[in-house]
């Protein structure tokens, strides 16, 4: 018994697994008994990836903060072919015309409950969610992207036309919404800016987001500008009200795609360069 694991006798093969799956490298297997016991400071060290706990096939490692039995079972045999994988990644589309029905927050839960599952660094989970659900918000703040926008076009004439500010600015004054595009829902992701990798966090969050809504039947779409302005215009910041310390890292539109695609667009090759 130590302060950062417990193993059970009667399930430990004693195979080691554990030692060489820990990333820090913080298990030992003991002298005598051949159990692993965690290496001296080890508490300091671990961040609890729940690694240890994961890859025991037998149960036999309970963390302290992780029991196996909370942990769900990898289900193979609902694991995805390599043939359905590369179809779901590359069949999912950005998604731009929505149907006005909103999505339940019972649906929008489980697809932020997906997103969770995405690396971080350190493990350090820093993404938070904030999803606006008022069609009224949506507009108000997608208004502030355009405030914005006109503020760039006039003081930051290069960036503004490098980024096509003008079309959008036109398009919102002629009564179309190219910023979040009608969609009934916006999910941001945030983190504290003190974290440095809490940009990549979200990103990779968001991108998380956006499969689980593809399987979930839903459409989605980066709402890149949004989530610009967030991050560099007060107003939008202020108005976005998120918890002191944090920023926006991205934003997502999320509603029942009006549309559905029936083949896959063609990319540019992969550009490799193999040594
Ligand atoms: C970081 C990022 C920002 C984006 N911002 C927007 C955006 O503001 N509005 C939009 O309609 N699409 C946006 N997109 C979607 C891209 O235009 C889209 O991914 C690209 O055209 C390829 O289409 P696909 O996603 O359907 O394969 C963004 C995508 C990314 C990755």
């Amino acid at each position: 018994m130590n302060n950062l694991f417990e193993i059970d006798p009667n399930k430990c093969k004693h195979d080691g697994i554990c030692v060489a799956a820990c990333p820090s490298k913080l298990i030992t297997l003991n002298e005598e008994d051949k159990l692993p016991i965690p290496i001296d400071r080890a508490e300091k060290q671990c961040f609890n990836c729940g690694h240890c706990v994961a890859v025991c096939p037998y149960g036999a490692f309970t963390l302290n903060t992780m029991d196996p039995e909370e942990c769900a079972p990898v289900n193979k045999k609902l694991l995805p072919t390599a043939d359905q994988a590369k179809l779901f990644l590359t069949a999912r589309r950005s998604i731009r015309t929505y149907k006005t029905q909103p999505v339940d927050r019972a649906t929008l839960s489980e697809i932020i409950d997906t997103a969770r599952y995405a690396p971080t660094g350190h493990n350090l989970q820093p993404v938070n969610w904030l999803v606006i659900e008022d069609a009224g918000e949506i507009s108000r703040l997608a208004g502030l992207v355009i405030d914005w926008m006109r503020y760039m076009i006039k003081e930051q004439p290069d960036i503004a036309k490098s980024m096509h500010l003008k079309r959008f600015v036109a398009d919102w004054d002629n009564g179309d919404d190219k910023i979040c595009r009608g969609a009934p829902h916006v999910i941001v992701a945030h983190a504290p800016k003190a974290i440095a990798s809490a940009q990549s966090a979200c990103t990779i969050a968001l991108t998380y987001l956006e499969l689980a809504a593809f399987s979930k039947g839903l459409g989605a779409c980066w709402a890149g500008y949004f989530g610009a302005a967030a991050s560099h215009y007060p107003p939008m910041a202020e108005a976005l009200n998120l918890p002191d310390g944090h920023q926006c890292f991205g934003a997502m539109m999320v509603g029942y795609p009006q549309y559905r695609y029936h083949r896959i667009p063609l990319r540019k090759k992969a550009a490799i360069t193999w040594r």
